[in-house]
């Protein structure tokens, strides 16, 4: 099965809402490739702005966050139905700065997820594993559960609309990049945990992402593994070389 590819800005907290416009410009001739989908997930303040600034255009709005509750005396959080009217398609939810600056936990994720699945979003659903993870072995194990407690509840046929960003933390922002081995392996077992939950047809459809310092020189060999779907892009989508990663 051909999975179609998909790469994603993740703005994180980056972007006035002026500036945000201004970006979309600057990016809007370098981001044309019917072949890939293209989301910008930005900041709240950002998403209308956004939202107009690439009306007409191939790109998909994306939001970074999401509360699970629908309304209500939650101060400062944003529901699924205020994402919904804005026009966002997109949600990231479980970003490891999310989780280790803001305290999430994967029984947090999985009620967003299911949350966002209710709603009719198409969620990206991060995880990975820390330095000190990897360097002991626990990978894997790591991961599965992250992914396991996430998609409690998800049906079959909800599952195959996820997208699944593996990030290493390790990788994030620090510009050092997992191997190109190290990227599908992982990516290639969070399949095999996504085939045992469901089936081959599940695994088959999901879109797994790689990202952390994800770049223009990088992108290629990346992106040309069997089980990489895609990338969830930081520091480089704000800058042209967002252009040349949704090229190559
Ligand atoms: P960088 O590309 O800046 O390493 O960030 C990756 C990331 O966290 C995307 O969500």
């Amino acid at each position: 099965m051909s999975r179609k590819k998909i790469i994603a800005g993740n703005w994180k907290m980056n972007k006035t809402p002026s500036e945000a416009v201004e970006l979309v410009k600057t990016l809007a001739p370098l981001v044309q490739n019917p072949e890939v989908d293209v989301v910008y997930c930005v900041p709240a303040i950002d998403i209308i702005p956004v939202r107009d600034a690439i009306a007409g255009s191939n790109v998909h709005l994306g939001a970074e966050n999401v509360y699970f509750e629908e309304s209500g005396a939650f101060t400062g959080e944003i529901s699924p139905a205020m994402l919904k009217d804005a026009g966002v398609e997109y949600v990231i939810i479980g970003h490891s700065e999310r989780r280790g600056y803001f305290g999430e936990t994967d029984q947090d994720i999985n009620k967003k997820l299911l949350k966002l699945l209710e709603h009719g979003f198409n969620p990206i659903v991060c995880c990975g594993e820390s330095l000190e993870q990897r360097e002991s072995g626990i990978t894997m194990d790591w991961i599965n559960m992250q992914i396991k407690i996430a998609f409690q509840g998800v049906t079959a046929d909800q599952a195959k609309g996820v997208v699944i960003a593996y990030e290493p933390i390790w990788a994030i922002g620090t510009g050092k990049t997992a191997t190109t081995a190290q990227a599908e392996e992982v990516c290639k077992g969070i399949r095999e945990t996504i085939c045992g939950l469901y089936d081959e047809a599940t695994a088959a459809a999901i879109r797994i992402q790689y990202g952390g310092s994800m770049n223009a020189k990088n992108c290629a060999e990346l992106l040309a593994e069997p089980d990489i779907d895609g990338g969830l892009i930081g520091g480089a989508a704000l800058k042209p070389d967002f252009g040349t990663i949704v090229k190559c």
